[in-house]
């Protein structure tokens, strides 16, 4: 997209008092200004704050959404489906599933589910509930995310990233184990929530008890109501702070510039407040950190202290626990985020917004079958929201990085949803497991183009998952248990008839870490390309990949090593759980099928309350309560065992978990679909 030379500008940047921007007033966003200057009701807001007592309840208790708590949880008691409209910073993600806990929605054994587009958002806001419960992050409150499970069998509220749910739907398409889901950040329409609302909605229908609750952030609930027949919209009143908006006179050349520039514009010029700068990737969010770091260096005490915080998926815990403490007195807090930040997570005390006005969006041609990530404008609901953030608890200001024309006339109303321009390979391998056979005719709020799934379905095809009357092979189900594309999963299982399995894992594991694993620090340049180069390979950089793991590896996956070779630790660490989780599905899946091709006679499924039933006899049977699988929740829904041992009741001894649409494949002469498809098992 970009020529090397334009990228390596847009980060080599000095801020220089001579560069200031200038910017014209906009419009006041959130209507009336409530008496006094932006500037004096800020002073206000500041003296109010430091006078707050920290404690959860009364934080819990002065969030907008508790003010409706009670009528919330009446319509939701009434009603299966509710959405649920209300600002961000309201309490929707921390709060609703704390509600449904409290009103004793959740039965015996069961969860509270709540999905998040992003896996940042999952784990911070698991860990601040936890923290307001007063429990230990991973028992009561949990989160899953893709290669991390942090939850156990105490787990009631259990946060997750939408693909994770959606990937428990392959193996409990009745979703038993949750009493209750909150399908949060609605508003975002990624694509794994797309495909979330149309079979929540399916299971609903046959689940009556079950409670949904879909959660958004901007005013698209109509859409949403009419989606989930008629479904009742619940909007909490927000909190509404005037934030006034400044456009540049003149388009920018490079936004990243103008971002610093304005950042100490803001930070010499304004009174006290944290600021909030949106940028579209990891690379720009390193490179304003150094940036801005470098000059603080030189302006030295010419200026008071700026804390840079960084918002980045591989950033240590601690200090990503950074962006939610308390500013240090006298200290301005700088935060640097993608659009996660616009709605995904809270941050308090961000009174100035700087928006570069772009995103890193995912974006597909159906017509060559080409994906890329490209950095295009925001829309305008999306730029509004990010103006929102300075108004969040009291008045603001947002200073757009580009012109009030710009936003008028060239920036599209609304984002479009992802469904619509992305690769459904992977989702149309997951629908065709689920059983869905017409993806074209499937009940989408928003339909993906006709092009995009039969491009999907050609793939598929010709990589073998699908056979030509369009039904999934064997080898598309061992596919659908990868949690990688297609392409990958193919790989995956074809190094097995070219023993390289572990190579090929590695790989794999090394190439779905989504941005570089290399870094490069501006005072370290030579050092660090040097460091990189030491891992080139002449076959390519798939072995380069392959080098750096294996030297990694030597090192004992040590944080030593990375911090020497110039290489993120956390990318290399999800890597490894990538690999492990891999390696467990080559090892452990074929195993179990092995095993359940001589024993397929020895095969139970869960009635309910500890009992099994015989699939093609219907004893009843219990699991030996020695075994390892005997407490596990949610209780094992089909079982194969290697003996019954009679005593008071018939008990299995030697357990483990099957997937009973295995059956078919490892005794096809002896179960037919109607035997593993029972109405609690499998879909139709
Ligand atoms: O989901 P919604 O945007 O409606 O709000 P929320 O994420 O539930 O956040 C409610 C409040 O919880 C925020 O205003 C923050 O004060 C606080 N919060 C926090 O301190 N740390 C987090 N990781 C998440 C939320
Ligand atoms: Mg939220």
């Amino acid at each position: 997209m970009k020529g090397r030379n334009e990228v390596q500008d847009k980060y080599d940047y000095v801020f220089e008092e001579s560069q200031a921007i200038e910017f014209v007033e906009g419009q006041v966003m959130n209507g009336e200004n409530q008496g006094g200057t932006v500037d004096q009701l800020l002073q206000a807001r500041i003296d109010k704050a430091e006078k707050l007592v920290p404690s959860f309840d009364a934080a819990r208790k002065s969030l907008p959404i508790y003010a409706c708590r009670d009528a919330l949880l009446d319509t939701i008691r009434d009603h299966q489906i509710t959405i649920v409209v209300a600002q961000t910073g309201s309490g929707k993600t921390t709060q609703l599933p704390q509600y449904l806990h409290e009103a004793g929605f959740i039965a015996n054994g069961q969860k509270v589910g709540c999905t998040q587009p992003r896996r940042v958002a999952a784990m911070s806001v698991a860990a601040r509930v936890a923290e307001e419960m007063g429990m230990t992050l991973g028992d009561e409150v949990g989160y899953s995310i893709r290669f991390e499970d942090r939850t156990n069998h105490k787990t009631v509220l259990k946060y997750m990233t939408d693909g994770i749910l959606l990937r428990e739907f392959l193996t409990a398409p009745d979703l038993a184990g949750y009493a209750a889901i909150v399908i949060d950040e609605a508003h975002e329409r990624t694509l794994n929530t797309d495909i979330l609302f149309a079979l929540i909605k399916d299971v609903a229908r046959a689940r009556p008890e079950l409670r949904v609750v879909i959660s958004s952030a901007t005013l698209d609930a109509p859409k949403f109501s009419a989606y989930f027949d008629k479904a009742p919209i619940f909007y909490v009143p927000g909190r509404v702070h005037p934030v006034e908006i400044y456009y540049t006179p003149q388009p920018e050349a490079n936004y990243l510039h103008a971002a610093i520039t304005t950042c100490f514009q803001i930070h010499t010029t304004q009174p006290k407040g944290d600021i909030l700068i949106f940028l579209t990737d990891q690379a720009e969010i390193e490179a304003a950190q150094e940036n801005i770091q470098e000059t603080a260096r030189i302006l030295g005490n010419k200026i008071s202290e700026l804390v840079i915080c960084p918002i980045r998926t591989n950033l240590p815990s601690n200090q990503q626990a950074q962006v939610y403490e308390p500013t240090p007195e006298g200290a301005r807090k700088v935060i640097l985020t993608t659009d996660i930040a616009e709605t995904s997570i809270t941050i308090d005390g961000v009174v100035f917004v700087i928006d570069s006005g772009f995103v890193k969006q995912d974006s597909y041609n159906p017509r060559t079958g080409m994906s890329s990530l490209v950095t295009v404008p925001c829309s305008r609901a999306s730029v509004d929201q990010r103006a929102e953030c300075a108004g969040r608890v009291g008045p603001g200001k947002a200073f757009r990085l580009y012109t009030k024309r710009a936003f008028e006339n060239e920036l599209e109303a609304t984002t479009v949803p992802e469904i619509q321009r992305t690769n459904m390979a992977l989702t149309a391998l997951s629908l065709k497991c689920l059983g869905i056979d017409d993806i074209i005719g499937f009940d989408f709020m928003d339909p993906p183009p006709a092009e995009t799934v039969t491009r999907a379905l050609e793939l598929l095809y010709a990589l073998g998952a699908l056979n030509h009357r369009g039904e999934l092979t064997e080898l598309g189900h061992r596919m659908a248990e990868f949690p990688v594309n297609p392409e990958l999963s193919k790989a995956i299982i074809s190094s097995e008839k070219y023993s390289c399995t572990e190579e090929v894992l590695t790989i794999v594991s090394m190439l779905s870490e989504s941005g570089s694993l290399f870094y490069r620090p501006k005072d370290k340049k030579v050092h660090a390309e040097q460091a990189r180069k030491s891992f080139y390979h002449p076959a390519g950089d798939h072995f380069t990949l392959l080098n750096l793991w294996n030297r990694w590896s030597e090192s004992n996956f040590s944080q030593q090593f990375c911090y020497e070779q110039f290489v993120h630790f956390k990318s290399l660490n999800r890597a490894r759980a990538m690999r492990d989780q891999l390696i467990r599905l080559c090892d452990i899946i074929p195993v179990q099928k092995a095993i359940a091709a001589g024993y397929f006679y020895n095969t139970a499924t869960l009635q309910g309350d500890g009992e099994y039933r015989t699939i093609k006899t219907g004893h009843g049977v219990y699991i030996d309560p020695s075994s390892s699988l005997s407490q596990h929740l949610p209780p094992v829904k089909t079982m194969l065992y290697h003996e019954l041992v009679v005593t008071s009741k018939s008990y299995m001894r030697q357990v483990m978990e099957i997937n009973p649409a295995w059956l078919l494949e490892v005794a096809p002469q002896y179960f037919k679909p109607e035997d593993v498809e029972g109405p609690d098992n499998g879909k139709k």
